[in-house]
C-alpha cells in the first residue's frame, strides 16, 4: 500500500543552549516532531528527552546518527564540530539542518555539499532568520521595486555575553569562536539577500586575548557600486538594527533585526508604515517547517537558503580572516 509520509521524525543532536530553543519550535510545527536527541553523555541525554517528552535519546552522536527512525537531524553543536557532525549524519542517510554558520570555512562547506549530493540527502544551513514570515514580505518588498534601486545596507550584531570564558564556544579558538562566526554571519548573510557577493572587502578587527575577533567592521562594495555596511561584537550591546536605502526609500529592520517582527518602510513622500509580524512560536518553527516541506517533497536544497550560498558566504568570511590573518585550528587540517 503507497504510504505518503506527512512528518518528520528529527533527532538533536548536541544539547545545548539553541538545542532547546529548536526543540520548542518544533512543537508549533505541522510537520515535524522530535523523536530523539543524542548528547555525548547519556544521562544529559535522558534528562533533555524527560522534560522535553521526546521518546528517545542516545548516548553518542553516532548512535544517533545510526538510528534508522529519524528523517533528519539538527546539528546543535559548536562550530567547530558541524562539518564533522553533519557529514556523519549524511553518511548515515540523514537529511541535515545544521545550524548557522554552516562550518568554520569554504573548504569544509564545500565537502558538506559534496557529501549532501553523493548520499541524495538534503542539506541546509540553519540561517533562521530568513524564513521568519516578516524576511518573507521584505524580500517582497525589495522585489517590488517599491524603494527604488537599493543602494546601501548597515546592519550589525553585537552583544556583551556573561560569561567571558576563554574556553566557551564564543572565545575559544578550537571551537571556532569569535564574533563574525558566531553574529556577525547574520548581518553578512543579510547584506547576501539584498545584493549578492561583494566584489571588495574591507575589514578590520580587535583580536582578544585568546586569539579571536571580539569586534569587528566590514564594508562591502558591489559591482554596481551599491555599499553594505556591517559590524559584529561581543564586546559590547550594539543597536541590532538593520537599514536598507533605495533611490525610493528606506527599509528599517527593528532591534533585534536577526530575529525580525517590525519593520518601517518609508517611501519618498509618504507616511512612514510600519509592519508587526510577531512569531507564532519562538521563530525557530519557520524554518524546521520549511525544511519539512522540502524533505516531505523530496527535495534536496533550499531556494530560500541555497547551499551555493552558504558555500559563497564562508568564502567570503574566509577572505576576511585572511585580511585580518586570523587562522583556526580546521583551517589547517
Ligand atoms: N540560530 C540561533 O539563534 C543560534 C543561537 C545560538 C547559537 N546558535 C548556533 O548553535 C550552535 C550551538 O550553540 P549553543 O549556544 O547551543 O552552544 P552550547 O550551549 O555550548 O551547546 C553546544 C552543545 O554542543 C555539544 N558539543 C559537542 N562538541 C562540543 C565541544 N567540543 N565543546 C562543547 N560542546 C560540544 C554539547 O552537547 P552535548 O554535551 O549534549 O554533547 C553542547 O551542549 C552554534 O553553532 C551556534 O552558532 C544559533
Amino acid at each position: 500500500m503507497f504510504f505518503m509520509q506527512k512528518q518528520i521524525r528529527w533527532g538533536i543532536l548536541g544539547l545545548g543552549r539553541i538545542a532547546r530553543s529548536f526543540a520548542e519550535g518544533l512543537k508549533h510545527t505541522s510537520n515535524g516532531t522530535l523523536h530523539c536527541v543524542g548528547s555525548r553523555d547519556l544521562n544529559k541525554a535522558m534528562t533533555f528527552a524527560k522534560e522535553w517528552k521526546v521518546a528517545h535519546s542516545s548516548g553518542s552522536y553516532e548512535e544517533l546518527a545510526e538510528r534508522q527512525d529519524i528523517d533528519a537531524v539538527y546539528v546543535a553543536t559548536p562550530h567547530s564540530e558541524h562539518a564533522r557532525l553533519a557529514t556523519l549524519c549524511m553518511n548515515h542517510g540523514k537529511a541535515v539542518l545544521c545550524e548557522k554558520p554552516m562550518a568554520v570555512n569554504a573548504l569544509q562547506v564545500d565537502s558538506m555539499i559534496r557529501c549532501a549530493k553523493e548520499n541524495e540527502v538534503l542539506l541546509m544551513e540553519g540561517m533562521w532568520t530568513r524564513f521568519a514570515p516578516l524576511m518573507v514580505e521584505i524580500r517582497k518588498i525589495l522585489r517590488s521595486g517599491a524603494l527604488g534601486e537599493i543602494k546601501t545596507l548597515q546592519a550589525d550584531f553585537g552583544f556583551r555575553p556573561q560569561s567571558r570564558d576563554p574556553n566557551s564556544r564564543l572565545f575559544s579558538k578550537t571551537l571556532a569562536g569569535g564574533s563574525m562566526l558566531d553574529i556577525g554571519v547574520y548581518p553578512i548573510s543579510l547584506s547576501f539577500m539584498v545584493f549578492g557577493k561583494p566584489s571588495k572587502i574591507i575589514t578590520d578587527c580587535h583580536l582578544g586575548e585568546t586569539g579571536v575577533d571580539e569586534q569587528a567592521a566590514y564594508v562591502f562594495k558591489y559591482p554596481e557600486n551599491q555599499m553594505a555596511v556591517l559590524h559584529s561584537s561581543l564586546q559590547a550591546e550594539t543597536a541590532q538594527e538593520a537599514f536598507i536605502s533605495g533611490t525610493e526609500g528606506t527599509l528599517k529592520i527593528h532591534k533585534q533585526c536577526w530575529r525580525p517582527q517590525k519593520i518601517t518602510v518609508t517611501k519618498k513622500g509618504l507616511e512612514p508604515e510600519v509592519i508587526s509580524m510577531p512569531f507564532e512560536g519562538n521563530g525557530f518553527n519557520y524554518e524546521a517547517e520549511s525544511f519539512g516541506k522540502l524533505f516531505l517533497a523530496g527535495e534536496k536544497e533550499s531556494p530560500i537558503m541555497p547551499l551555493e550560498e552558504s558555500l559563497s558566504i564562508h568564502q567570503v568570511m574566509d577572505e576576511i580572516r585572511e585580511k585580518w590573518g586570523m587562522v583556526y585550528p580546521m583551517d589547517e587540517e
